[in-house]
């Protein structure tokens, strides 16, 4: 897909309407995380430095169409000012246009027109401005109209993160180096069923965790002692192994785990039945690790173990450290995606040693699954405006 991008645009003079995404994690008023603020700078800096004034939009949580105390923006843009050392005017109204160089509106979802994809809404929106920059690729699969109905409206363009986006997951899944290893984990196989099936097709190796795995393992007929599993999902298990087979690719299951209670490591065939897999053991990490250093390309959403109670979280930092060491030396494309991964490689410290690392969680697994996004659809030279 080719982006209409800010290359050769003319903002100076200008009002751009720039949908960002600084959906941050918050408690009682405090950021707890500032990825997604901090890559949304480059193209605020870009559009700053060429002399065009900034509207910003973005929504902060699920307000449904009501006005929040609690989800403004206003402390965001603090953060934004400090991170930018350039002065940012906060606007809670929406129906002037607004003249500082760099503007924050209040929480977009505030308004009911929003969700619905509303035109009018979407005009009035479009009133503030006199183009639209969309570099919020992580709402980008969701048609609201600060980011599908407005760009029937405005001539729009991408922003340089959501470029950045669509450029590393257009490689790894439409033509990536290959042998290509996913690994794909989290509670629930319900939840990423159509990303397993489409991932199937592209890659080479697929390794699973966390209780994804553990489904696995019951449908490969191995014992999980008391660990969570989906037994409606049993069926859709054996069907992807069948698939795996078929294509001749490999599903990797873990061999051994971590073990709760009392932190025990044990081949998966000795787990007691009142023991829980909390993690991944680390003979697991070690053929993964093989299986990496043999890979040119991974693609990773969700942390392979328990990853919010220590020590449950030690195969997947080792799995960060491994993807980052092989990244940095050149031998491997990584990109990783999601919140939990993010906090995983934050927590690894190897965030900068990706080769990317998406701001998405619901649109990075709609994308892995297959589907087109609404708001980055409307970004394509394809389409007019
Ligand atoms: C996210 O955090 O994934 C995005 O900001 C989208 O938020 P939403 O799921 O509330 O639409």
């Amino acid at each position: 897909m080719k982006l209409r991008t800010l290359d050769g645009v003319d903002v100076a003079g200008k009002i751009v309407l720039l949908r960002l995404d600084l959906n941050l994690p918050m408690k009682d008023g405090v950021i707890l995380d500032q990825t997604r603020l901090k890559l949304s700078l480059k193209t605020l800096q870009e559009l700053h430095s060429k002399g065009a004034k900034v509207v910003i939009m973005s929504h902060l949580g699920r307000p449904k169409g009501r006005e929040d105390p609690v989800l403004s923006l206003e402390p965001i843009a603090q953060a934004l000012e400090t991170n930018l050392q350039e002065p940012i005017i906060f606007q809670k109204e929406w129906n002037h246009r607004p003249h500082a160089s760099i503007t924050l509106l209040d929480n977009i979802r505030f308004h009911r027109g929003e969700e619905e994809n509303d035109m009018l809404f979407a005009a009035e929106i479009a009133k503030l401005g006199d183009l639209y920059v969309n570099d919020a690729f992580s709402v980008s699969h969701r048609a609201h109209a600060s980011v599908e109905a407005i760009t029937h409206i405005l001539p729009s363009y991408a922003g340089r993160l959501m470029e950045d986006e669509i450029s590393a997951l257009t490689k790894i899944l439409d033509h990536p180096e290959h042998p290509v290893t996913a690994i794909v984990a989290g509670s629930k196989i319900s939840t990423k069923l159509t990303v397993l099936e489409n991932l199937l097709d592209r890659i080479d190796t697929l390794i699973v965790g966390g209780g994804i795995a553990n489904t696995f393992l019951k449908a490969m007929g191995l014992p999980i002692g008391a660990s969570i599993f989906e037994r409606d999902m049993l069926d859709e298990t054996h069907s992807i192994l069948e698939k795996a087979k078929t294509l001749n690719k490999t599903i990797f299951v873990p061999r051994d785990a971590n073990l709760d209670p009392g932190s025990r490591i044990a081949e998966i065939s000795a787990i007691e039945s009142s023991e829980k897999i909390f993690d991944m053991g680390p003979e697991s990490v070690v053929d993964i690790r093989k299986i990496l250093e043999a890979s040119k390309t991974v693609i990773w959403n969700g942390p392979v173990g328990v990853f919010e109670i220590p020590p449950y979280d030690e195969s997947s930092l080792e799995i960060a450290r491994i993807i980052a060491v092989l990244t940095q030396k050149g031998a491997l494309y990584s990109v990783a995606g999601g919140g939990e991964t993010i906090a995983c490689l934050n927590k690894a410290g190897v965030m900068d040693k990706f080769s990317h690392v998406s701001t998405a969680g619901g649109a990075f697994l709609e994308w892995l699954e297959g589907k087109k996004l609404p708001g980055v659809e409307r970004l394509s030279t394809d389409v007019s405006r």
